[in-house]
């Protein structure tokens, strides 16, 4: 079996983080989405990857690499434009070829894995195999829709009114018959080949589909908000690792990372918290559930519940909460500038 990862897209929810870097890379628990993404392939086995990129694709190949940090080998298949998730399996006919794959959305993060899933689909093999999880409100998803054996029979892209409460999380399962499914499909009123389109092309051409439902935690990171909850899910698994320094006017309280070089003095660190490589903590209270990024610089700052992204500067901020905090260009200096609190980006701090 082969993967398709989606790392393609604008990603406009999250602008102007979208700005600095692509959604798939924003590190949660102190490393990217896409790194999380691989992680659970590796744990199905899955020895080859294509990546589909767009603009950010060397930023993501600086990231993945050949794959050989994940058990496997990376293919990046460029697009030209977001013209959907089923035109992502068009252009990636040829690296497909006849096996079997699992599709997953690049900003998908599924903190147990879709291993059983894959169990599911091995053991009793059908055209597709759609990972879905019940929501209160699904009107942003793929809604499902299922007859009393569990056949898919319907499947409707961001319904206004839902007939189910069953949300397509972002991971498939397909035997090469999805290939004639998305060539068939034309571009849906929003401009792009649904996939959702594709798996009702196939229905309707009389394939058996099925869907899985994944009881674990699940979020599209698309919001800053889900960014966060994702962030704290993960720290949650923590275990404490001091590879960095910390002096004796420190306290580091329970499960926190350290990481390779990084310096945290005269400052309170309540776990869970990750530190990256190289960053710096002064006269600072740190956590709980907050991952600062590598080479971050914090001093005389107050912060919880939030994310630093590689880099960011944050001196004399106290009561920083339920944020994530960019500096506001890779190649910027790294001063204070951008936070999200619910998805609405404020302007924090002053530029140095
Ligand atoms: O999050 C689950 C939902 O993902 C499903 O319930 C929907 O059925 C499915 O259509 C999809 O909806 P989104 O609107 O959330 O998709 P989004 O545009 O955010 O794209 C998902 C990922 O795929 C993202 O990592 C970017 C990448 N992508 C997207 C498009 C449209 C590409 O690589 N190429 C594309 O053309």
């Amino acid at each position: 079996m082969k993967a398709l990862v989606l790392c393609g897209g604008s990603g406009t929810r999250l602008r102007p983080l979208s700005h600095t870097m692509p959604k798939q890379l924003i590190p949660v628990a102190g490393r990217p989405v896409l790194v999380h993404v691989l992680e659970n392939l590796r744990e199905l086995g899955i020895e080859e990857i294509g990546v589909i990129v767009g603009d950010w694709r060397e930023a993501i190949e600086a990231v993945l690499g050949d794959g050989s940090a994940f058990g496997a080998r990376v293919t990046y298949i460029p697009q030209e434009a977001p013209l959907g998730l089923a035109h992502c399996v068009l252009i990636a006919r040829e690296f497909l070829g006849e096996d079997d794959f699992v599709l997953y959305l690049g900003d998908t993060v599924l903190t147990e894995g879709v291993a059983g899933v894959a169990r599911e689909f091995a053991a009793a093999p059908t055209a597709a195999r759609i990972v879905v999880q019940k929501v209160a409100d699904p009107r942003a998803f793929g809604v499902v829709e299922t007859d009393l054996d569990g056949r898919v029979t319907r499947l409707v892209e961001k319904p206004r009114h839902p007939a189910t409460d069953l949300a397509a999380v972002g991971v498939y399962f397909f035997t090469p018959a999805i290939h004639e499914a998305v060539a068939a499909v034309p571009p849906s009123a929003r401009g792009e080949r649904e996939i959702t389109d594709a798996v009702q092309w196939l229905v309707d051409a009389g394939h058996e589909v099925r869907a899985s439902v994944h009881s674990g935690f699940w979020r599209d990171t698309g919001r800053v908000g889900d960014l966060l909850d994702c962030n704290r899910e993960l720290l949650n698994g923590l275990r404490r690792r001091l590879a960095g320094r910390a002096d004796d006017a420190s306290e580091i309280i329970g499960e926190v990372v350290i990481e390779e070089g990084a310096v945290v003095e005269r400052s309170r660190v309540t776990g869970p918290v990750v530190i990256g490589a190289g960053a710096v903590v002064r006269d600072s209270h740190i956590g709980p559930h907050t991952a600062i990024g590598a080479g971050c610089v914090v001093e005389a700052a107050g912060i919880a519940d939030a994310i630093l992204l590689p880099g960011t500067g944050i001196r004399h901020v106290g009561g920083v909460h339920g944020s994530v905090l960019a500096r506001e260009s890779a190649a910027g200096p790294a001063v204070p500038r951008l936070r999200l609190a619910a998805g609405r980006p404020e302007w924090v701090g002053a530029a140095a």
